[in-house]
């Protein structure tokens, strides 16, 4: 009897280990908190260790294990994952991503959510992305051409009726784009930035500007099967009424039915229809499947949702966004897969067949950043945050170093601030009551989620699907 129940214990104690699965998580900002905190979330137990480049505080109240290196150290970081025995990694950022730490860690035996180097550069290479959506014959691709000289430009910019956009090939962190009307006033302001880049070695896509909303679309990518997320829109301009130089995203919003406000059943559908068929294109083309998320920056102009650029990794702020959307963990399968359910798919390529269900909630997150962002950050100076009720919003630590009990600016993008409602203008709200508590030099953008900012963007739309621009 005893013995029976000891084997009985013994059976339990086993299935809790198999029932318990050991992830690496490599990344340090509030997305990564926020990868976190969705792992965690999870039904089965998720083990932590991650592995970051500065102390976030708040990834670390939810890890086992947390070391501080190189996010470029990949003999560092794959020794890391050996050491934890971890069962998979999710890799936050793209830098990892482009130094090929998926390719490393394969080797060591250890899968991951991500794409190989060589699949990343959707993210990387503006012309591998341009290139692709060309060959496979991709709906809302744009007229352009890859340069290394100024050999044939004046007469492809002949072709161009509504001014160009100048992009450096390459990771430049959203701000090495350069927008005519923007960055740049003129055709000939254009050519003299573009004799200085190519004077410099810069080889650059060229491509017709186009004018209307943009929007975020991530998918989950198994290589074969995908699942959509919410569609997002991020805000890039550092200041109120899109004014001022472009950031990382000072914050983002979602809405219950997954579109927005200003898009259409069929944008969402084109949308899409594109992450899918660039996903048949990366297997087919490379001949190893995409796993990972793939991130399509899309903008829905008169002429329909056109391709701007892909990431190859949740965006930040969007990944607060659609994290939050996820199925309670008191609920069960039939609400639908977790965050650790689709990890887990991606990797086995069985992502076809979940369940997934999104709450229908709205969600709006806002990053408080440094006075001087994004050029001329203040760094250093202590913020306090207890005076915010966290029982209303989510908090996520970005470019913040927790010292000696101090959380002091980093420099660039420092604390998201998350809320989720049925009603989108009172996530808005819950979320501005509480961002302006930070104390300290820090400053977010009021108008984001906000009924005026968002009528505005729909009446523009509109009047570009009248023509009227
Ligand atoms: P990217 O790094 O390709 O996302 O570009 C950064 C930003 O430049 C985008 O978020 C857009 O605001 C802008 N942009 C990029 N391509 C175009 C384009 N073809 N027309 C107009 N704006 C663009
Ligand atoms: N929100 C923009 C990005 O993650 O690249």
């Amino acid at each position: 009897m005893r013995s029976g129940i000891l084997s009985q214990l013994h059976g339990l104690k086993l299935e809790a280990q198999i029932g318990m699965k050991k992830v690496l998580l490599i990344g340090s900002g509030a997305r990564e908190q926020a990868i976190a905190r969705a792992l965690k979330e999870s039904r089965e137990e998720v083990v932590l260790s991650v592995y970051a480049s500065h102390h976030n505080p708040g990834i670390a109240s939810l890890a086992s294990d947390f070391i501080v290196g190189s996010l470029s150290d990949n003999q560092k970081i794959v020794e890391y994952a050996r050491q934890s025995g971890v069962d998979f990694a999710v890799v936050g950022p793209e830098g990892p991503l482009a130094n090929g730490i998926v390719d490393d860690l394969q080797m060591a035996g250890i899968p991951s959510v991500g794409p190989t180097k060589n699949l990343a550069q959707i993210e990387t290479s503006k012309s591998f992305t341009r290139n692709l959506a060309k060959e496979f014959n991709i709906k809302g691709s744009v007229l352009y051409k890859s340069f290394e000289n100024f050999d044939g430009v004046p007469s492809f910019l002949n072709q161009l009726e509504n001014g160009f956009v100048i992009k450096p090939d390459g990771l430049t962190g959203g701000k090495g784009v350069m927008v005519m009307g923007d960055h740049f006033a003129s055709e000939e302001e254009g050519i003299e930035i573009l004799h200085d880049l190519f004077s410099e070695g810069q080889s650059l896509v060229i491509e017709e500007k186009l004018t209307g909303q943009e929007f975020s679309l991530m998918s989950f990518c198994d290589g074969e099967n995908l699942v959509h997320l919410p569609a997002v829109q991020d805000h890039k301009r550092a200041f109120e009424n899109d004014k001022g130089p472009n950031t990382g995203g000072m914050g983002s919003y979602s809405m219950a039915d997954g579109s927005l406000p200003f898009l259409t059943k069929e944008d969402i559908a084109e949308a899409k229809s594109i992450n899918e068929t660039i996903a048949l294109a990366l297997r087919e083309k490379t001949g190893v499947p995409y796993k990972g998320v793939l991130y399509g920056g899309f903008m829905a102009t008169k002429t329909g949702v056109k391709l701007i650029e892909y990431n190859a990794r949740l965006g930040d702020p969007e990944a607060m966004n659609v994290l939050s959307v996820f199925p309670d963990k008191s609920s069960d399968k039939i609400a639908g897969a977790d965050f650790l359910d689709i990890c887990e798919a991606i990797i086995k390529g069985t992502l076809n067949t979940l369940k997934t269900n999104w709450k229908p909630v709205c969600t709006v997150c806002k990053y408080a950043v440094p006075n001087g962002y994004p050029s001329n950050s203040v760094k250093g100076e202590a913020i306090d945050l207890s005076a915010l009720d966290q029982s209303k919003v989510g908090l996520f630590f970005a470019s913040v170093d927790a010292k000696n009990g101090d959380l002091l600016l980093a420099g660039s993008r420092a604390v998201a601030v998350i809320a989720v409602h049925e009603d989108l203008y009172e996530a808005e709200k819950l979320v501005e009551a509480e961002i302006r508590k930070i104390r300290g030099p820090v400053f977010h953008r009021s108008d984001i989620g906000t009924a005026s900012l968002i009528e505005s963007r729909a009446k523009m739309m509109e009047e570009i699907r009248n023509e009227k621009i």
